[in-house]
């Protein structure tokens, strides 16, 4: 859609919507406000837009059988969704080196022994008995099941970050191509109506010719204590950098919207805080052994898990939030890792990191990666010749120089009954009826987030690591 018919159908006609009068009025008094020097009160709304919005139901014509590799966190959210529709999609097998975790996502879906497996190898020592295969293992658990998945002629969903090194994301990337293979990258976020909203408001035309982008991830000070300072996710080298595990939707989503190949890189950024010579005085190794600090310090374990009950999804607490029982886990190996002062960990993922990136047009981002914030999501200012976006992670307002009339996308994803439980502001289940009705038709083009595009926002992020470790600009 051009610029002019896109102000046409939002401008005048969701104005006059709004406003409960005819276009043609409605875009007259578009003109007076237009002269007026303050902007005015008055906000119209973007919520027509035609989204690829649809139902989570997906359209095949046959049963696909998946394998999940990893029945954790992000594998029991695809299983979840599986679940929700047999006729397009059932789990047949099942590995975790954790046998409870195993056990019970099998029993959920009636996995029969013989395709119940420990480590992601056992999996692949049975011939081929599914469709495809989930790799929702941790980061540095990706290559191998992958690479081998493909070599045994599985499609695959697998978890981002690809892989912790550049040259294991393009062996990927080659091995899919070698096999003819589907690999789906879970960038969840390319499929969350707000970001397709965005993208699409940019697409139109509405601001002109796209110029630069704001964009921040702030991750808020205890998601960053406990994934990325007392977690899974702690250290860069055992993990991938944090500019990859956290952010590669980030440098996605950028690469996605300005739609044109990222040129250079230049990154800065360090751990400024959770390091042992900022501990108070006295702070002992846990926080469950005492500490004289626990009161005044936003950082207390017992506080984050037993009373604020954030982040609880680690404890295998099987639906139990008495603060006693997460103490108690707090005390019990391997749990009591999350127990440890931030200021005593084995970590070194930096705390704050920026990023400007330069595309081929001349369009530039700046990209800030924060963890000293209050809130998490995502903050977008997208700044074009003849408009400007500013976005909030739910909801975003397009402002039109020339009709000086702003215009919120504030959709309710959350309210949208399909889309319950689906996270990442939506995403997380298109992505998965996507993954399906690809395996399906066997068409990768069903898909937004292919191994084939999601491999250059890595690559991004790695040329960025390297950016901040060497002080240069990086070429991508
Ligand atoms: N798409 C997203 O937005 C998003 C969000 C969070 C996490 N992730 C990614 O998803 C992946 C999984 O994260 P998670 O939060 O679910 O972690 P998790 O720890 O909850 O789950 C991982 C599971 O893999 C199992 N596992 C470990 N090694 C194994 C092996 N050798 N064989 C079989 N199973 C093994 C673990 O026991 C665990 O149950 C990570 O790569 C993470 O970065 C992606």
């Amino acid at each position: 859609m051009i610029r002019r018919d896109f102000l046409k159908t939002i401008g005048a006609v969701t104005a006059g919507a709004a406003l409960g009068l005819p276009a043609a009025e409605a875009a007259a008094k578009t003109a007076v406000t237009a002269a007026d020097a303050a902007l005015p009160d008055e906000k119209t709304s973007l919520n027509d837009l035609r989204l690829p919005i649809r139902s989570l139901k997906p359209r095949t014509s046959r049963q696909i059988t998946v394998v999940v590799i990893g029945a954790g966190n992000r594998g029991n959210v695809y299983a979840g969704y599986f679940k929700q529709y047999p006729e397009s999609v059932k789990v047949v097998g099942v590995s975790d080196i954790l046998e409870h975790r195993c056990r019970r996502m099998a029993d959920a879906h009636g996995v029969p022994p013989e395709h119940r497996f420990g480590d992601w190898s056992e999996v692949f020592k049975v011939p081929k008995f599914a469709d495809a295969v989930v790799v929702s293992t941790p980061d540095d658990v990706h290559y191998a099941p992958c690479m081998k998945a493909l070599e045994m002629g599985y499609d695959v969903l697998l978890e981002k970050p690809v892989s912790p090194t550049e040259r294991e994301c393009k062996n990927i990337l080659k091995q899919a191509h070698k096999y003819n293979k589907i690999v789906a990258v879970c960038h969840v976020l390319r499929y969350a109506p707000y970001f397709l909203a965005l993208r699409e408001v940019v697409r139109s035309g509405a601001i002109g010719e796209l110029v630069s982008i704001q964009h921040m991830e702030p991750i808020q000070y205890a998601h960053m204590a406990h994934s990325y300072v007392r977690g899974n996710w702690r250290n860069s080298k055992q993990t991938t950098p944090i500019i990859l595990a956290k952010s590669c939707h980030d440098l996605d989503i950028l690469r996605w919207i300005i739609d044109k190949p990222c040129k250079t890189i230049v990154a800065d950024g360090s751990l400024r805080l959770f390091k042992p010579e900022n501990a108070p005085e006295g702070a002992p190794l846990k926080c469950t052994d005492g500490c004289p600090h626990a009161d005044e310090c936003p950082y207390n374990a017992i506080d984050i898990y037993c009373n604020k009950k954030w982040h609880l999804g680690v404890f295998d607490l099987e639906g139990n939030k008495d603060p006693d029982f997460i103490l108690q886990r707090l005390h019990t190996p391997p749990y009591d890792s999350y127990a440890r002062c931030v200021y005593h960990c084995d970590n070194d993922q930096p705390d704050h990191y920026v990023s400007e990136m330069v595309f081929e047009g001349g369009e530039t981002a700046a990209f800030s990666m924060e963890a000293f914030s209050p809130y998490g999501g995502r903050r977008t200012r997208i700044m074009g010749t003849m408009g400007y976006i500013d976005g909030d992670g739910t909801t975003f307002t397009l402002w039109d120089f020339k009709t000086r009339t702003p215009k919120v996308w504030n959709l309710k994803v959350s309210e949208i009954p399909e889309y319950k439980g689906s996270g990442h502001g939506g995403g997380d289940y298109p992505l998965a009826r996507d993954f399906v009705e690809a395996v399906a038709a066997q068409d990768p083009g069903l898909l937004s987030s292919t191994i084939d595009v999601s491999i250059e926002s890595h690559v991004m992020g790695f040329a960025a690591e390297r950016s901040r470790r060497s002080g240069r600009k990086e070429k991508v």
